[in-house]
């Protein structure tokens, strides 16, 4: 390990989930070297630079001229992705994006370009697709326990109004139930069961936001989460597949969520894929019901002491980076959380929007591959590093 040199990192954005960031970039991850943080707001990456013993505070101008920079991780809010990868891309730095990759199909295929252009690894969340929930249930598919794939079926509800009120960037695009939230679905379909090739939806907006919080709200002010609010999808895979999703986030915010996949020798449950952890339940014909211990490590368990933390279930966020770190190093390709992915998620999620506002149905274009983690190696229980990070290195 000793001879192998860190990337050097900084961070753009450092707001709400920048905290479990930079904590597991200084903490989990050898690979990475976080020696710079930046935000618009001077004041919060010199806040998170002081927590969490970061080196530098740079500007975004100092960060693209730092020679000393070779990636750079994204946690600004979806509308100022587009700008940040495209400015960091041009300045020579691989670029590692938080959800969703941009807010427009156009933008990102053109960040796809240009890094292929430059030469450049350019990765995009989510990556709790990297976590051993949804790794284990990727490794009882490719075993065979549930035969091929006839089809799946995803769900999740939040009350999205609500929550805008909140997380004020939830008004902005990027803001609708299926883009903050059901990209971790989508995201997670794709990967276990590769590439949608048509969709066909229906769709309804959000309600314009009426106030709920007595703390949180003005009364003057008024918005609508933009886009499609609640869609219900039919898809066709690649593979030939069917798959039936439904988000709604008009609904109540007590959430419910469902991820089954059907197979001609069983059915998978799969565990909560906007989490880290969770185990896959396997069900065959004479078999009941049985939960799939572990094959891989990173199972969201957010433990420091003995305690549980904030953002427990949440806690590996930055396995995207790392993985693609290694790959920087070994000089492999980036075949987790790639590019190509992120488009392809993008790909699916807009497409449901035009089939649902057209009522006709969309044909995909991009295709990914998504590679398993290497089996076999763990996180210590509860603690903050084990041996997990070799199932990121190849
Ligand atoms: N909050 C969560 O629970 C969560 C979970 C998973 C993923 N995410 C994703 O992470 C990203 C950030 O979310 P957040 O909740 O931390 O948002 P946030 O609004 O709390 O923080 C974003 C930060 O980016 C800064 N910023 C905006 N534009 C900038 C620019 N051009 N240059 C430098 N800094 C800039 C802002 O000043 C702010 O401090 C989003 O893409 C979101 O989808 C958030």
């Amino acid at each position: 390990m000793s001879s192998i040199s860190k990337v050097r990192t900084a961070v753009v954005g450092c707001g709400m989930i920048s905290n479990i960031y930079i904590r597991n970039l200084k903490n989990l991850f050898y690979i990475i070297d976080l020696v710079a943080v930046c935000d618009l707001n001077e004041e919060a990456a010199k806040r998170q630079a002081a927590a969490f013993g970061v080196e530098k505070v740079m500007t975004i101008d100092e960060v693209a001229a730092s020679d000393d920079i070779e990636l750079v991780i994204n946690l600004t809010g979806p509308v100022a992705h587009y700008d940040v990868i495209k400015k960091m891309l041009l300045a020579g730095k691989h670029c590692y994006t938080e959800k969703m990759f941009t807010t427009d199909l156009d933008q990102a295929r053109e960040l796809v370009a240009l890094a292929n252009e430059k030469g450049l690894y350019l990765g995009v969340a989510p990556d709790t697709v990297l976590g051993a929930g949804i790794q284990t249930a990727k490794r009882v598919i490719d075993c065979g326990l549930i035969g091929d794939v006839t089809s799946v079926q995803v769900h999740v509800n939040r009350n999205q109004s609500l929550n805008s009120e909140i997380f004020r960037f939830l008004r902005n695009n990027g803001g609708a139930l299926p883009y903050d939230v059901g990209i971790y679905y989508v995201g997670a379909m794709l990967m276990l069961l590769g590439p949608v090739k048509t969709i066909q939806a229906v769709g309804k907006p959000a309600p314009v936001h009426e106030a709920q919080f007595l703390y949180n709200s003005s009364p003057e002010e008024s918005w609508q989460v933009p886009g499609t609010n609640v869609v219900a999808a039919a898809l066709e895979f690649e593979s030939g597949a069917v798959g039936s999703v439904l988000f709604d986030g008009n609904t109540i915010g007590a959430t419910q969520h469902g991820f089954t996949i059907y197979g001609t020798k069983g059915i998978l449950e799969v565990p909560d894929p906007n989490e880290f952890g969770g185990q896959p339940e396997l069900i065959l014909p004479e078999g009941g019901r049985t939960t799939i211990p572990y094959t891989h490590g990173y199972d969201g368990k957010n433990v420091l002491g003995g305690e549980p933390q904030w953002f427990d279930g949440y806690g590996n966020r930055g396995i995207g980076v790392a993985e693609m770190a290694w790959a920087i190093r070994r000089g492999r390709k980036n075949n987790r959380c790639s590019k190509e992915y992120g488009l392809h998620c993008m790909e699916v999620l807009l497409g449901m929007d035009e089939a649902a506002a057209t009522g006709k149905a969309v044909e995909t274009k991009t295709r990914f591959v998504m590679e398993g983690l290497t089996p076999g190696y763990y996180s210590t229980s509860g603690g903050m590093r084990g041996d997990a990070e070799r199932s990121l290195m190849d």
